[in-house]
């Protein structure tokens, strides 16, 4: 068993191949956090911990000795309002109207296999794969609020997740104000704190800060986790590179608000937590009612940031989602979007289709304007009728003419939102976010459906369903083009208006499980204005994430290097598009454009009726190369070679098989050079005494030697120009 508990000094301890978590109950029974890193000894490390802080205006629980005081002490869920001026992990309103939560332990279970959670996705343990599971109950004794905190440790994934939830277990409701699914106290300074911030069209970017004693602090109002901040963060040795330093990766399954804080107390102690954003929330828990907080993943790597991600990729791939395209070969797609955006007909779709497939695509997909009124972004949504007019018929017969084509058929989708001219609204006003006297902010020409209410969420599962089970479709693309304003339901008290964000959520999980997963066999793809949804939860029911509108290979290449952190590649949607792109107007060879698409699930997104026999052809070599390298790119460990931020001139990543047979090695040069240069690229985890060849090089060294010498690159070869170096094990 990985976890085991210690009933004699009373600290639970999680293991897995190469960490260590320990708590302890302490002499007062608040459960302590005693340590979380690289694999220590099975000692009774408590001793370490005995050397309590005094300190003034530091407060001491009513009865404990005069050191003791859960504002200096480290806390495993932090109490609010009795104490401890930290970050809190809850703040709880009693019916008394006192903010106060005092937990003390209460009870444990440990069992095998992984926990589930109510109404949230969470990773599930595979078959034969070892993964355990505690829950420790935490009491306040004078309200009979009751936490619960669950760990799940995959023990060789060297993972651990966290969730939390709170049930009341007295006899007057209780308002919940501030929920976060973990709470991490080091007894240390010396941290960076690394997330991912942008906007649309340039998600992902990365930024590293100090943490000092002001806090660094990301979050989400929007609804959705959004553009401008990424539920995925990384604390880390301020010297924490690649391959060196410990970092703690945490990536929160939820796709609302969310916050995740780190900061330094006076004492320069390290906090960290991650949950729901306590902006605009509020939960009213009546007697015996429970709140379920979402699932945080951890990956903690002594060894820098490549271990963590790997980690963090292998988990996502194997233990998020049980759609057959986690181990079968995904479809190389063409999007007609870029192409047409609303300007298309079934004929022009069914040549766009004919001519992709000459690019080696497999799938076709139409977006968005196949249904209702929707010739512009001003009508139609809502009314997922198929507009025969436009289509020139049925649905049914467009993809019969693309099925005889060669290719399979996909279909977009946005179904939260809804316009304001469409026959849904005009029937329902009702249903959508609005606040009573206000009119609506729009965005997009959209108001966003108010999926908390079950009669709008059976409109919505009954229409998808409808055309997904009388169709031939084998893709969806599932959107969401706008953040959430005047979040107020017409089905609620004004007493519950603060939970409507969180049941938008929920709303939106029952809406996936009852679509995406009665569909087992349709590849489903999530989207938000690009990337704007991508979180670990939605890697529960996608597979893949179309990763941002923005298709400049040039700032994909910082987008995806952000992006990799925490998601595996294979989640990462990519397509090659038309230059000069549509959004930065920037020209990049086609090379380039495919190089960097490669490092996703690889697509087109452009009108491929337009393209000159030299270009298809250009093109179908590209899928060919994609196809030929998919199971190392999708199944192997992803390196970040060097950073798209540095001043070095350019970029390269390598995605190595997991038996270091083979590797891809891809370098993009982002600056013009006056004059010749050799950089010298080093690959990672190679076999060091194994020797290797270069494709299409004279180039045989043994492992050790190319990871350590490098293998030359001459980056004379202009802006923006590309090379990819297939190694292999001879
Ligand atoms: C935003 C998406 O990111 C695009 O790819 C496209 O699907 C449009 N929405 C369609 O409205």
């Amino acid at each position: 068993m990985s976890i085991q508990f210690d009933a004699q000094t009373k600290t639970f301890r999680l293991e897995t191949l190469k960490t260590s978590y320990v708590m302890g109950i302490s002499e007062y029974g608040h459960l302590l956090h005693l340590y979380f890193g690289k694999k220590i000894g099975n000692d009774d490390i408590r001793v370490l911990f005995a050397g309590k802080i005094k300190t003034g205006f530091c407060p001491v629980p009513n009865g404990c000795d005069k050191k003791y005081s859960l504002n200096t002490l480290p806390q495993e869920f932090s109490s609010d309002g009795v104490g401890d001026f930290r970050y809190p992990s809850i703040t709880v309103v009693n019916s008394d109207g006192s903010y106060a939560f005092e937990g003390k332990y209460e009870g444990h279970r440990i069992y095998k296999g992984k926990y589930r959670l109510d109404g949230l996705p969470s990773l599930f343990a595979n078959e034969n794969e070892k993964a355990d599971s505690i829950e420790i109950d935490l009491k306040d004794s004078v309200t009979g609020v009751c936490v619960t905190l669950y760990y799940g440790v995959f023990e060789e994934k060297n993972i651990i997740t966290r969730a939390v939830t709170v049930k009341n277990e007295g006899s007057l409701p209780v308002s919940l104000r501030r929920i976060m699914s973990f709470s991490l106290d080091f007894r240390r300074s010396g941290f960076d704190f690394i997330h991912f911030y942008g906007h649309a069209y340039l998600e992902r970017l990365t930024e590293r800060q100090h943490v000092t004693h002001a806090a660094c602090e990301i979050s989400s109002a929007k609804g959705i986790p959004g553009h401008e901040h990424n539920p995925s963060v990384i604390l880390c040795d301020s010297d924490a590179t690649e391959d060196f330093g410990e970092c703690y990766g945490a990536a929160l399954l939820y796709t609302g608000n969310f916050l995740c804080g780190a900061k330094l107390d006076q004492f320069n102690q390290t906090r960290f937590v991650m949950g729901i954003n306590p902006e605009k929330f509020e939960f009213i828990l009546g007697c015996k009612d429970k709140f379920t907080a979402p699932e945080a993943v951890l990956s903690y790597s002594s060894e820098g940031f490549a271990v963590m991600t790997h980690q963090f990729h292998d988990i996502f791939r194997e233990n998020a989602c049980k759609s057959k395209y986690m181990k079968q070969r995904r479809p190389v797609l063409v999007n007609n979007w870029e192409a047409t955006r609303f300007d298309f007909n079934g004929d022009k779709i069914v040549d766009i289709a004919i001519e992709g497939k000459k690019l080696g695509a497999d799938l076709f997909v139409l977006d968005d304007g196949w249904f209702g009124k929707r010739n512009s972004d001003s009508a139609g949504l809502g009314d997922w009728t198929v507009n025969r007019e436009k289509m020139g018929g049925e649905l049914s017969d467009v993809i019969k003419r693309v099925n005889d084509a060669g290719l399979m058929f996909g279909l977009w989708f946005e179904p939260e939102m809804i316009n304001e001219d469409s026959d849904l609204y005009r029937n329902h006003p009702d249903w959508v976010l609005k606040i009573p006297g206000r009119n609506p902010a729009l965005c997009r020409n959209q108001l966003v459906l108010d999926i908390t209410r079950p009669d709008v969420r059976e409109y919505l599962i009954k229409s998808i369903n409808d055309i997904l089970d009388n169709n031939n479709i084998e893709y969806v693309k599932w959107d969401f083009n706008r953040y959430l304003t005047d979040v107020y339901s017409l089905l609620a008290d004004s007493r519950h208006q603060g939970e409507v964000f969180h049941r938008f959520v929920l709303g939106f999980y029952n809406l996936l499980d009852s679509i995406i997963l009665t569909h087992p066999d349709i590849l489903f793809e999530g989207c938000s204005g690009g990337g704007g949804r991508f979180d670990g939860a939605m890697l529960c029911y996608q597979p893949q994430i179309w990763c941002s509108d923005q298709t400049d290979a040039v700032w994909r290449t910082k987008i995806q290097y952000g992006t990799s952190f925490a998601y595996p590649v294979s989640s990462m949607g990519a397509h090659v598009s038309a230059c000069p792109n549509k959004k930065t107007g920037r020209t990049v060879s086609f090379k380039t454009r495919a190089a960097v698409a490669m490092s996703g699930t690889f697509g087109y997104e452009l009108d491929t009726t337009k393209m000159t026999d030299q270009e298809k052809e250009e093109c179908a070599h590209y899928t060919e190369l994609f196809k030929k390298y998919y199971d190392i790119i999708t199944f192997g460990d992803y390196y970040r070679l060097t950073s798209p931020f540095s001043n070095s001139g350019y970029c390269a990543w390598e995605h190595v098989s997991k038996d270091k047979s083979e590797c891809l090695v891809t370098v993009v040069t982002l600056e013009a050079l006056p004059q010749e240069h050799t950089a010298y690229i080093k690959p990672k985890g190679l076999d060091e005494n194994a020797i290797y060849i270069i494709e299409g090089a004279d180039i045989k060294l043994t492992g050790k030697t190319m990871m350590n010498a490098g293998i030359p690159f001459n980056m004379f070869i202009g802006q923006y120009e590309s090379r990819q170096y297939y190694i292999k094990k001879i």
